[in-house]
């Protein structure tokens, strides 16, 4: 295990050695990366630096993505600290390049315990930041319950996820939010892309580094159909596989069954499901009546933030025997012999067993979290709440997106303004 002082701040990884693999990795996401990079060298060359003297903490998964984020940051002039947001999706060589050749603190082991993961966050806590930025709002959580002394330096926080979303709106309900925060979750140039085409690509990617299974064929039941759910069903379809999707909410399960999807209870699914994929935010989706069904061999993976979709405790109660089998697969076994294997301990399996979402899709994210850090350094006495990002950030991370994509789309002409801002005569 490495540790390193920067400014005062130390920084844990596994193995400071493997930075430099961390560095050439960080660089190919970084080629994938346009809107961010654009960015990053644009507040490289500015002379007064839109987060000049910020202090910034961040609670984010440590990926390739997350460096680049967190480079551009510090082109802006903050100074940055980077706990993980999850303890199984941390890159070891990614902490270590951010430590080692870039200098910025980063707490993050992979497979650290719940002890060790809130002892990072309470270090980056240290910096004392005036903003932060949150992937599931643990961060904002421990800021808000064990370091109130730190709230009244907070201008304002970004939050990326459905459930953290969630825990804000909640929160601010309660009246126990202190500070602004953003929910750049709900971006269009976010969740749209991210979400739908991100959690899409990147679950059957972690579930097939995980398993090495044929998809073709497989009855692959969908748990949610938010835009996490559409994209994994989309993208499982595209695979050969028949897709059923389940869901609480009637509009949402009435658009799933319109874009071709069988609709079932979970009670129904769960008996003749191949593979089950939880993308819903709420707890034990999956649970005890339903493993009691299961086919033999049934495979669980969840691709939501937190690792309570899945009822893992039921599960063990209920399994007289348990082992790995591969590298990210756990068997149990019931008492009657029938196999359940779950993914990654039940956590995101997109991060876990593969590599999170791609880097043209986070490109989109980080630029939004970016551009919303300095807007929020640009306001300081914002009132406590959850903000929706500023459409005219979201549309400059679509036109400089598409830009880069070598895409020109049209404009309106003046007299097409006019018609729509006057009442239109009719036919
Ligand atoms: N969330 C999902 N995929 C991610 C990635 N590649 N980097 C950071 N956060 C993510």
């Amino acid at each position: 295990m490495g540790e390193t002082t920067r400014g005062g701040l130390l920084g844990i990884c596994r193995d400071r050695g493997l930075a430099e693999e961390g560095r050439r990795r960080i660089e190919w996401a970084e080629s994938q990366m346009p809107v961010l990079t654009g960015i990053r060298r644009e507040w490289e060359q500015q002379v007064a630096k839109p987060l000049a003297g910020v202090r910034i903490a961040a609670c984010l998964h440590v990926t390739t993505e997350t460096a680049n984020l967190m480079r551009t940051l510090v082109a802006g002039g903050a100074t940055v600290a980077l706990a993980a947001s999850n303890p199984l999706s941390t890159q070891d060589d990614v902490a270590a390049a951010l430590c080692e050749v870039y200098g910025i603190p980063t707490f993050a082991i992979r497979g650290e315990d719940r002890d060790s993961y809130y002892q990072h966050i309470n270090r980056v806590l240290d910096l004392e930041p005036q903003i932060t930025l949150d992937d599931g709002a643990d961060l904002i959580n421990v800021l808000h319950s064990q370091r109130r002394s730190l709230l009244p330096g907070v201008m304002g926080g970004a939050e990326e996820t459905t459930t953290g979303v969630n825990r804000l709106r909640a929160m601010a309900a309660a009246g126990a939010l202190a500070y602004p925060v953003v929910a750049v979750n709900d971006a269009d140039t976010k969740h749209l892309f991210d979400n739908r085409y991100g959690t899409g690509q990147s679950t059957i990617d972690g579930i097939l580094r995980a398993t090495n299974l044929l998809l073709a064929g497989t009855t692959f039941v969908v748990a949610g159909y938010g835009w996490c759910g559409r994209g994994v069903a989309s993208r499982a379809r595209g695979m050969g596989a028949n897709v059923i999707v389940t869901e609480v909410n009637p509009v949402r399960a009435l658009e799933a069954l319109m874009d071709g999807y069988r609709v079932m209870p979970l009670e129904e699914a769960a008996r003749i499901g191949d593979i089950f994929v939880t993308v819903t935010a709420n707890w034990h989706v999956i649970d005890a009546e339903h493993f009691a069904v299961m086919k033999d061999g049934a495979i669980l993976a969840n691709a939501g933030h937190f690792n309570v979709e899945i009822n893992l405790e039921a599960l063990a109660a209920l399994a007289v025997r348990r082992r790995v089998v591969r590298d990210q697969v756990e068997e149990f076994e019931l008492a009657d012999g029938r196999r359940i294997r779950v993914l990654a301990e039940g956590r995101l399996v997109n991060l876990a067993a593969a590599e999170g979402h791609p880097a043209a899709v986070m490109d989109m994210s980080f630029a939004n979290q970016a551009l919303v850090s300095a807007w929020l350094a640009s306001r300081p006495g914002l009132s406590p709440g959850v903000y929706a990002v500023p459409e005219a950030i979201d549309h400059e991370v679509a036109r400089r997106k598409l830009h880069s994509m070598g895409v020109r789309i049209d404009t309106l002409r003046p007299e097409q303004e006019e018609y729509l801002r006057a009442f239109p005569a009719g036919t």
